[in-house]
């Protein structure tokens, strides 16, 4: 397949190559389009055609289903079974980074929710997104754009890289500007339930909604059989193809570690940029300063795409911290790490 390439900028919007990106949408293709966490490879939510064509281009397992993405929170409405607790979380997040998980309408089609008797809802904040799915006039179901079980892209050239040849079109907006997926909830009532951190924090869920609970799959692998209250859960995540390992302990001594690690080992090393001087020398990529979380959120999946072509036999980073932007971080490292924490 030969795939199209549009550059649309999000402040000087091009509604002609929007108009022709959404008719690729209406006629059932694939096109992948710039969002505010990561890219997304979006096909009409309402057809099953479309929707076994995403799961095909992905190399992804038919039981983790898509989200739809939608222009207006109200919009939930012709596709979801919504709740007064919806609407709060709406009022407060969306458009944005947040994603709801609620019963499903039939004008779902079952492939798009892996089968499942619930939808993922979310309405993105980046304009293109928000134009795409308005010039389409239909929900779009859209995963991230990478290779199943591949860091999510954050760039059009990690989209091309991973969908050239297999997709109808790429709009390339540019850099995301989180870098992490939305965050991910499921209501019970007044609590919700977070499946999935992001830019959304448990704190900030926790001005809307009574009770956050954090789904302990955030944090923890799953035990042996375990059924998890989110498919994608299980499915190995983020995996650069050397190992990676996460680095626990004082500053002082993980600092020591990584020089005798450098000096020692073939190894790439995921520094704070703090540490860039004084490593200098070893394969390093430069996530951002210590505290600077977002730019670490933002460099995250671009740096364990990198990592991979530096050719090392390890990648070591810093196990990030538990609360507010850390536990999203925290949560793809330590599954794109399989779980693989040294403590120094
Ligand atoms: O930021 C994002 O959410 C990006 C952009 C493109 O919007 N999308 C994204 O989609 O990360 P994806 O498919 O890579 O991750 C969606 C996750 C999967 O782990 C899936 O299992 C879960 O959401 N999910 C989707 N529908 C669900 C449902 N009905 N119940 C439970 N989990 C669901
Ligand atoms: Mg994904």
């Amino acid at each position: 397949m030969n795939t199209e390439f549009f550059k649309i900028d999000e402040k000087h919007i091009d509604y002609s190559a929007i108009e022709s990106c959404a008719d690729i949408i209406k006629s059932g293709g694939l096109v992948a389009f710039p969002t505010e966490t990561v890219y997304g490879l979006g096909a009409d939510a309402t057809r099953k055609d479309a929707a076994l064509k995403i799961y095909a281009a992905k190399g992804r397992p038919s039981d983790n289903p898509l989200i739809i993405h939608i222009a207006k929170a109200e919009d939930a409405e012709g596709y979801a079974h919504t709740s007064p607790l919806y609407y709060a979380l709406a009022k407060a997040f969306m458009p944005g980074p947040l994603t709801v998980i609620l019963p499903k309408k039939d004008t779902i089609p079952s492939e798009v929710t892996g089968g499942l008797d619930s939808v993922a809802v979310r309405c993105p904040s980046h304009k293109v997104a928000r134009a795409l799915i308005a010039a389409s006039g239909v929900p779009i179901a859209a995963p991230s754009a990478n290779i199943s079980g591949s860091p999510s892209p954050t760039s059009a050239a990690h989209v091309t890289n991973d969908m050239n040849g297999k997709i109808d079109a790429i709009i390339d907006g540019g850099e995301c500007e989180i870098g992490l997926e939305s965050t991910i909830v499921k209501l019970d009532g007044n609590k919700a339930i977070l499946l999935r951190p992001g830019a959304i924090t448990a704190d900030a869920l926790g001005c809307v909604c009574e009770e956050v609970e954090i789904s302990s799959a955030v944090t923890h692998a799953l035990a042996q059989n375990e059924r998890p209250l989110s498919p994608g859960m299980k499915y190995r995540h983020y995996a650069p193809s050397s190992p990676l390992v996460l680095l626990d302990g004082s500053e002082k001594d993980i600092t020591d570690f990584l020089l005798k690690a450098s000096a020692t080992e073939n190894c790439v090393i995921l520094c704070y940029s703090e540490e860039a001087e004084m490593l200098s020398g070893a394969k390093l990529i430069d996530v951002g300063c210590r505290s600077d979380l977002q730019t670490q959120a933002q460099r995250l999946f671009g740096a364990l795409r990198q990592a991979d072509t530096m050719g090392a036999d390890i990648i070591y980073a810093h196990l990030p911290p538990l609360d507010g932007l850390g536990l999203a971080l925290y949560n793809r490292m330590i599954r794109a790490a399989a779980h693989t924490v040294k403590k120094v």
